[in-house]
């Protein structure tokens, strides 16, 4: 039998982690046959009710689910870890400036970085899903200088999900037949789905819509506000969504792209398509036996050049801007 992987899920009582949990506990995030611990962070006010939802995943019986700890305490929480997700983060409140946010997460992802690299195993893996993702993640490995700085990765799958659906619903195709859709830059409003390399049924998405218009106008717009769309309609955010595409991320990471296809993920950049090495942006990429690599050769044009430098542009200076605070 195998030995269990350690799976810490930080934010575990918020409800991107009600939705996330009971489909790690049931072998969705690495597969059929891998059993899990889970390791719960939170912060004192929220072991109550992490309390509560281990109850609940208790009661499921998940025969791979092999054992549930509950910590306020990072350097527990990520004791031996192979697999974090980082989901607990401080939410931008009214009035609140890019500096507050980036320093009060500065606050949680710099500590939290530095507990990874003392107490993690050797292959951690880290998603960064709470939000701003991308310098959270920055900060993060920024904190870990022990660990491959490629383990850091931030999440753009749900964007990335989006983007296919709308394709899918524009094209009248079924979602898995469509293929090579990538986000570009940032997961904010600024970010760039990009159809100009996928493929629907094997045509390319670009030419079969021949909408230039629609692209500008409503695709892009659609994929990057989805999220205040989802408020609005639902009185809170998505969560269940963004819990299958961190499920999503994790597990392609570690089980691969199929043959023909690629993935999204926010990912440090090592300079490729002019985007500064360093800054944690999202690229197309292919994975393999747990690494990930950025796909080469992509005919970049004007349209799309214009997009990823505008939120590869945010990125440099978010990260300019924690590099001011001390965060990194
Ligand atoms: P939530 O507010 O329901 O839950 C957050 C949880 O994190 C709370 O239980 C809180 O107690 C906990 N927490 C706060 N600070 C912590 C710390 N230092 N250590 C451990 N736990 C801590 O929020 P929700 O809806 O679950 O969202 C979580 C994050 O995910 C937000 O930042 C949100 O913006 C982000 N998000 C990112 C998406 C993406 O595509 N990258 C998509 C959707 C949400």
């Amino acid at each position: 039998t195998r030995t269990p992987v350690n799976v810490t899920v930080t934010g575990a009582a918020g409800q991107i982690g009600y939705a996330l949990l009971f489909r790690i506990a049931s072998g969705h995030l690495l597969g059929p046959d891998v059993p899990v611990n889970l390791r719960l962070l939170e912060i004192p006010q929220g072991l109550k009710a992490a309390e509560g939802t281990a109850m609940e995943l208790d009661d499921c019986a998940f025969p791979l689910l092999r054992g549930i700890e509950i910590t306020d305490d990072a350097n527990k929480a990520f004791d031996g870890a192979n697999v974090a997700l980082l989901v607990g983060a401080r939410p931008r409140t009214k009035g609140m400036e890019r500096g507050d946010l980036l320093s009060a997460n500065g606050g949680i992802f710099k500590p939290q970085g530095k507990a990874i690299n003392d107490n993690a195993a050797d292959d951690i893996k880290v998603l960064v899903v709470g939000n701003p993702a991308n310098t959270n993640a920055l900060i993060a490995q920024a904190a870990a200088p022990d660990v491959p700085a490629e383990r850091f990765t931030a999440m753009t799958r749900l964007d990335h999900n989006r983007a296919i659906s709308q394709l899918a619903a524009k094209t009248g195709a079924a979602v898995s037949d469509i293929k090579k859709l990538t986000i570009w830059g940032n997961h904010s409003a600024t970010q760039y789905p990009d159809i100009f390399h996928a493929e629907v049924a094997g045509k390319n998405a670009a030419e079969l819509v021949n909408d230039e218009a629609w692209l500008a106008d409503t695709f892009i717009p659609t994929v990057a506000k989805r999220g205040a769309a989802i408020i609005e309609a639902r009185g809170a955010s998505s969560a269940a969504s963004a819990a299958n595409a961190a499920i999503d991320h994790v597990h392609t990471w570690v089980n691969g792209t199929a043959a023909g296809d690629w993935t999204s993920m926010g990912i440090p950049s090592d300079g490729s398509y002019g985007v500064p090495e360093g800054i944690i942006s999202s690229f197309p990429v292919t994975t393999k036996d747990g690494k990930y690599e950025i796909v080469q050769g992509l005919e970049i044009n004007d349209f799309s050049r214009a997009r990823i430098d505008a939120s590869v542009k945010e990125l440099t200076e978010e990260r300019d801007a924690v590099r001011e605070l001390g965060l990194i």
